[in-house]
């Protein structure tokens, strides 16, 4: 976990909510993500957390609120705006393009408008030539840092579940962002890439990245979380160290759901 964090949130959402049709999936939710931590966000089943995810990156529009990230409000901005501004986020259900090798995949997460592409090689071929290396080498760097390097030629379809978590992470990486959300990084994936993945991201965390990580696996929550937010039926429930949150009966009810 991080020293020093520092006292200005990274990520800070207020007064967020979005309903469909009759649905209030997140009802009037804050988050906050300190910079330098690993925050939980968890919850039972449909409390809202992925729809704050997608809320909070503007993959849906959110009905009403506020989301500030490092300093500027950008619940405003399109999500590919949100992401080069330095907040990415993975999919609970791996989005890799399975027909597409596990390098291609890696190159396509940091590819440039195809416009300004074009232009590009016309006019500066050696430029390009140069980055593409630059950028293939990252992307090897990033493969090594996942434990996929060796598998960069194999098409992304042949993954397991955890390979395709892990190369979801390294498409994120990709994009050198400053916050990372995951969602469910551990859900289909055995116990020993689960170790794994938690290693990389203590690793990932100690040179700089935040994360904010929605996970069932309570395991995983309270090794890796400073601070974990609990969302319940769209609202806040409660927010705390994890040792806090384990131990808190409003929490448990919501779980065992005898609230
Ligand atoms: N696109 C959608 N259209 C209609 N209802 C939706 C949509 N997305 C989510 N919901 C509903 O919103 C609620 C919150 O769903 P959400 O997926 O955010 O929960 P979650 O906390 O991520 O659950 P889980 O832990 O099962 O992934 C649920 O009742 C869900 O059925
Ligand atoms: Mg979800």
């Amino acid at each position: 976990m991080a020293n020093n964090l520092s006292a200005t949130p990274l990520l800070a959402a207020s007064g967020v909510c979005k309903s469909f049709g009759g649905i209030q999936a997140v009802n009037n939710a804050e988050i906050q993500v300190t910079q330098g931590s690993i925050t939980g966000l968890i919850g039972p089943n449909g409390a809202g957390k992925t729809t704050l995810f997608n809320l909070l990156s503007n993959f849906i529009r959110p009905d009403k609120g506020k989301v500030v990230f490092d300093g500027e409000p950008i619940h405003h901005l399109q999500s590919h705006k949100i992401a080069q501004q330095g907040l990415v986020r993975t999919f609970q259900v791996a989005r890799a393009l399975s027909r597409l090798s596990v390098l291609e995949n890696m190159l396509l997460a940091a590819q440039k408008q195809t416009g300004e592409k074009f232009w590009a090689v016309q006019l500066q071929p050696h430029v390009v030539a140069r980055e593409e290396k630059e950028l293939r080498d990252k992307a090897m760097f990033l493969l090594e840092s996942v434990g996929l390097a060796h598998k960069a030629q194999d098409y992304a379809g042949g993954l397991s579940g955890g390979q395709r978590k892990l190369l979801e992470i390294g498409r994120a990486l990709m994009t050198d962002p400053k916050l990372i959300l995951l969602d469910e990084p551990a859900a289909g994936v055995n116990p020993t890439l689960i170790r794994e993945i938690c290693d990389r991201i203590v690793a990932w965390n100690k040179d700089g990245m935040t994360f904010l990580i929605i996970e069932h696996n309570m395991d995983v929550i309270m090794s890796l979380c400073d601070r974990v937010w609990v969302l319940a039926e769209g609202q806040n429930l409660a927010v705390g160290s994890p040792e806090e949150i384990q131990t808190n009966s409003q929490v448990l009810e919501a779980y065992l759901g005898t609230s």
